[in-house]
């Protein structure tokens, strides 16, 4: 089981399942966000139960909760701050982790950037950080809140250039990526992808949990 709130588990798929998580991508009908291509894979509806339980399979040695929603996307511009909380309305079962495990890394940097704040409601930064409607789909558009710290700015140009303005975070982890190997987090927490170029290959799968 998974022991730390924020952090890895090493290759938890093999290269095949890698695969086949690639294809069911390619064959999945897909959408753009402004900022990344989804395909929406699941996982609450009975048509799928078998992906579900699929996935449920791939997370049960080290988390034994419930799968609630499961999307394979690929990036073409790093992503905004927000929390993977509940939307619209608070979900019936507490929530657990998000699980991102990357398909496709061709950028050595990859990474995913874990904040100490959190919010239950799925919220994003995305207006009040120069990326306006992008990457929203049904995340709530909030302002940044008051804080007496800030990200300082070495660590901003490093990881967020795509970010405007400062950020009133305190960064908890620097998860880089490894083909196979899970990242994860509490849902709650917010988090952002680091910058990476337009033009590199880049694929994941998320996975989004209750208790
Ligand atoms: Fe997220």
């Amino acid at each position: 089981m998974i022991e730390n709130k924020i952090g890895k588990i090493k290759n938890i798929i093999d290269k095949g399942t890698v695969e086949y998580l690639l294809n069911k991508y390619d064959a999945l009908p897909k959408k753009d966000n402004g900022l990344r291509i989804n395909a929406d894979t699941l996982v609450d509806q009975d048509f799928n139960k078998k992906f579900n339980k699929k996935i449920t399979e791939i997370l049960m040695p080290y988390f034994q909760g419930h799968v609630n929603h499961a999307t394979i996307y690929s990036d073409y511009h790093p992503g905004g701050i927000h929390s993977d909380g509940w939307i619209d309305k608070p979900e019936q079962i507490k929530l657990a982790y998000t699980f991102l495990i990357p398909l496709q890394s061709e950028y050595e940097k990859n990474a995913t950037i874990v904040f100490e704040e959190t919010s239950e409601e799925a919220v994003t930064y995305n207006q009040a950080t120069g990326l306006g409607q992008k990457g929203v789909a049904s995340y709530q558009q909030t302002a940044l809140p008051d804080s007496d710290h800030f990200v300082d700015a070495d660590t901003q140009k490093k990881w967020f250039p795509h970010l405007e303005g400062k950020l009133p975070f305190k960064i908890a982890e620097v998860l880089t990526w490894e083909v196979g190997t899970a990242l994860y987090w509490p849902r709650i927490n917010l988090h952002a992808s680091a910058w990476f170029p337009s033009d590199s290959d880049r694929k994941a799968m998320v996975i989004l949990t209750n208790e």
